[in-house]
């Protein structure tokens, strides 16, 4: 049994991949293998084409498992996303069994499946669950009450659904790949673990994952997750409309985005690239910065919209918000939308402690990284003396859904 574990990002631009060795248990995660090549065969956190999925998804893990030195990789979880994922509150209450009212890890786990228990529609299936808390005979705000003394313990959960016909097509296109997939992971509360700080957390922030596709939202509030959401609009929209306005292939719209894309006023640079008509031409700066900017200014006033909509209000969210996503290497973003939205604004382009990953890179490893920080932080805060894979296999059986029986 190899200790090694995957994670995989399944972005509607790239899909990413890293592996970690978990056989020395260490603060840090020891990265060992990573890839990224560009998606295929998914768009808006869909699948519409699942033999080019399948076939993308097993190159970047074969890319990273080669780089890894290892023959394959048993384990993976994979971070995903879509407008069709959504997460529900839901509450769980059991009485606790011991004669002597002590709460036991056996009562945790009861009160937990008690909330998981809801009903939820026919055509939906919980993928993940993110444990808010319990409460121990009125008692609110405990967040481990193992050990405590009480009758009703109740559980506070944060349910996450996805559509079952798109959530077969994922797992197909990962079998199709011949891929093991624990479990799925939505890919912003993944990226939060990467890239928001505890402090954070606690005092109340939002993580904004500006993708390809898609924009994803975190909301913390008091240290543990409030909600999710999602628009659908990100970095593609402006690449489009860079290439519709200066009527220029995508590819150059691309990498006139990418090199001279900026929101800062002051900055006047040019740039060649190659007409619809195969002609050079020279555009400038200010020229790209036009269309950028409301451009992200619509991301901006939609995230907005979204957080009335998800009861979080951004004047209620002392930290403001924390940017993240391919979207986040735009030049001149924190400025910028500090200055539009008027609340403290961070743009995270690195991953802390990771130093493997290319500068430029980072960013969109933050996800997969996230996940499996996410899924051996949980593991390493157990106390029991099990050995770690046997908690591994736990925390797998806990924390995803058994879509697989
Ligand atoms: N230097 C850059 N400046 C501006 N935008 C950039 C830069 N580099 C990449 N991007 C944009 O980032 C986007 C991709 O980001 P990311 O990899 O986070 O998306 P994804 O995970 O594939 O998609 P999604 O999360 O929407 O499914 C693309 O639109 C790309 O144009
Ligand atoms: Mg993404």
């Amino acid at each position: 049994m190899s200790d090694f574990i995957g994670a995989i990002d399944l972005g509607s631009t790239k899909v990413a991949v890293v592996i970690a060795n978990l056989s020395e248990k260490n603060e840090e995660l020891e990265l060992i293998g990573f890839s990224m090549i560009p998606s295929k065969g998914i768009s808006y956190g869909v699948i519409n084409d699942i033999q080019e999925a399948s076939a993308c998804i097993k190159e970047a893990v074969q890319r990273a498992v080669r780089m890894a030195g290892i023959r394959s990789i048993p384990k993976m979880i994979a971070t995903i996303s879509g407008e069709k994922i959504t997460a529900i509150p839901s509450r769980g209450m059991i009485i606790v069994k011991s004669r002597e009212q002590e709460v036991t890890e056996s009562d945790v786990r009861r009160a937990i499946e008690a909330a998981k228990a809801t009903s939820i529609p026919e055509d939906r299936e919980v993928i993940y669950h993110v444990v808010r808390g319990f409460r121990l005979d009125g008692q609110n705000g405990i967040m481990n009450p193992i050990g405590m003394i009480g009758t009703r313990l109740e559980s506070d959960l944060l349910l996450v659904t996805h559509d079952k016909v798109q959530l077969r097509n994922i797992i197909n296109a990962f079998q199709k790949a011949e891929i093991n997939i624990e479990g799925f992971i939505p890919q912003e509360i993944a990226a939060s673990e990467a890239v928001l700080t505890p402090e954070e957390k606690n005092l109340g922030v939002v993580l904004v994952d500006i993708g390809g596709d898609l924009t994803n939202l975190a909301v913390f509030k008091e240290g543990y997750l409030y909600a999710i959401g999602i628009l659908k609009l990100g970095g593609e929209r402006i690449t489009k409309d860079i290439a519709i306005t200066l009527k220029i292939p995508t590819e150059e719209a691309e990498r006139a985005k990418k090199i001279i894309g900026t929101l800062k006023e002051e900055k006047e640079e040019s740039l060649e690239v190659m007409s619809l008509q195969q002609k050079r031409i020279k555009i400038n700066t200010s020229q790209v910065r036009e269309i950028i900017q409301p451009r992200v200014e619509e991301i901006l006033d939609f995230v907005l919209k979204k957080l009335e909509e998800l009861n979080s209000p951004i004047e209620l969210i002392p930290g403001g918000i924390v940017i993240t996503g391919g979207t986040a290497l735009l030049d001149g973003l924190e400025e910028f939308a500090q200055e539009y939205l008027k609340v403290p604004v961070r743009v995270s382009r690195s991953l802390r402690v990771y130093n493997i990953f290319e500068e430029k890179d980072a960013v969109f490893y933050s996800s997969a990284v996230g996940a499996l920080e996410r899924i051996t932080r949980t593991v390493s805060t157990d106390e029991s003396s099990k050995n770690f894979l046997d908690y591994l296999k736990e925390i797998f059986k806990n924390i995803f859904s058994p879509f697989k029986e």
